[in-house]
C-alpha cells in the first residue's frame, strides 16, 4: 500500500468516525439552536430534518420541497425555521423533549452528519441552610441540591464541601471575628449556573446577642449586690453612731 493510499484510508476512516459520532450540543430550556450541514451540492430540490428521541421515536421536524415548507409535528410548530439555501435549521424556545438526534435528508438522501442535542433545565438559585454545631464558634452551612456545588467565601476562595447523605454538600465555618465575612454556594450544570444570596458571619453567630444579655445581667446583679453591701455598711455605721449618741445622751441625763 502506498503512503498516499494509506493517508487516504486514514483520512476516510477519520471522517467517517467523525460523522458517525456527530456533534454533541447542550442547551438550556428556552434557548435556541442551529444545525447546519457542512455543504449542499448540487442545489437541493428537497430538504428534510428528522428528530429521533432516546426512546427511538422518529419525527419529521421540518420539510422543504417544491410545495414549500411544512412542519407536521406540533412539537416543532412556530419555533422552527429552515434556510433552504444552506440547509440550516433553527429551533427556538427549546424544551427537554427536543433532546435527541437530528439528521438531514437532502434530495431524499440521508446525510452522514449527525447532531446530538441535549436540552437541560437551568439550575435553580440555591438557598443555604444553617445548622448549629456543638462548638458555639462554628456552624454548618448546607446546600441541598443534586447539581455540582461550589462553595466560596468573601475572599473569593473556593472551599471544599463534604457530601451529604442524600444530596448536596455542607461546609463547617468558624467564627473569624469579622461580621462582614460571607459565604456563598453556586450550583452548576453544563448550561447554567446560579449563586445563592451570601450568608454573613454576623447572622451566623447571633448567639453573640444572648451572651451579651447574659453579660449585662451578670453586671447588673453585681452592681445591685455592691449597692446593697454599701447600704449595709452605711446603716451599720449610722446605727453605731446612733448608739454612741444614745449612750452619750443617756450619760448626760443620768448625771
Ligand atoms: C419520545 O417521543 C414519544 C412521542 O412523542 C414520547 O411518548 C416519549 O416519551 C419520548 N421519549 C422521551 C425519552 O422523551
Amino acid at each position: 500500500m502506498s503512503l498516499r493510499r494509506l493517508t487516504l484510508v486514514i483520512l476516510v476512516v477519520f471522517i467517517t468516525t467523525e460523522a458517525a459520532s456527530g456533534e454533541e450540543i447542550k442547551k438550556a430550556v428556552g434557548d435556541a439552536v442551529c444545525f447546519r450541514p457542512n455543504r449542499i451540492d448540487p442545489p437541493a430540490s428537497s430538504i428534510m430534518w428528522k428528530h429521533r428521541n432516546s426512546s427511538g421515536v422518529l419525527l419529521k421536524v421540518i420539510e422543504w420541497d417544491c410545495n414549500g415548507f411544512s412542519i407536521p409535528n406540533q412539537r416543532f410548530k412556530d419555533i422552527t425555521t429552515l434556510d433552504k439555501e444552506t440547509g440550516e435549521i433553527t429551533i427556538r424556545d427549546l424544551n427537554v423533549k427536543h433532546s435527541g438526534l437530528y439528521t438531514i435528508n437532502i434530495n431524499s438522501k440521508e446525510q452522514e452528519q449527525r447532531f446530538h442535542l441535549e436540552v437541560l433545565e437551568r439550575v435553580p438559585k440555591p438557598v443555604i441552610k444553617t445548622q448549629k454545631s456543638i462548638n458555639p464558634d462554628a456552624v454548618y452551612l448546607i446546600c441541598e441540591y443534586s447539581e455540582t456545588i461550589i462553595w466560596k467565601n468573601s475572599a473569593g476562595k473556593t472551599l471544599k464541601g463534604l457530601k451529604l447523605h442524600l444530596k448536596g454538600e455542607f461546609i463547617m465555618v468558624e467564627k473569624q471575628g469579622n461580621p462582614e465575612n460571607f459565604y456563598t454556594c453556586t450550583l452548576e450544570n453544563a448550561v447554567s449556573e446560579a449563586t445563592s444570596d451570601p450568608v454573613y458571619e454576623r447572622d451566623l453567630f447571633n448567639d453573640l446577642n444572648t451572651r451579651l444579655v447574659v453579660a449585662i445581667a451578670v453586671s447588673l446583679i453585681t452592681v445591685v449586690i455592691i449597692i446593697l453591701f454599701l447600704i449595709k455598711i452605711h446603716f451599720r455605721d449610722y446605727c453605731a453612731a446612733c448608739c454612741r449618741r444614745f449612750k452619750i445622751d443617756k450619760k448626760i441625763t443620768d448625771m
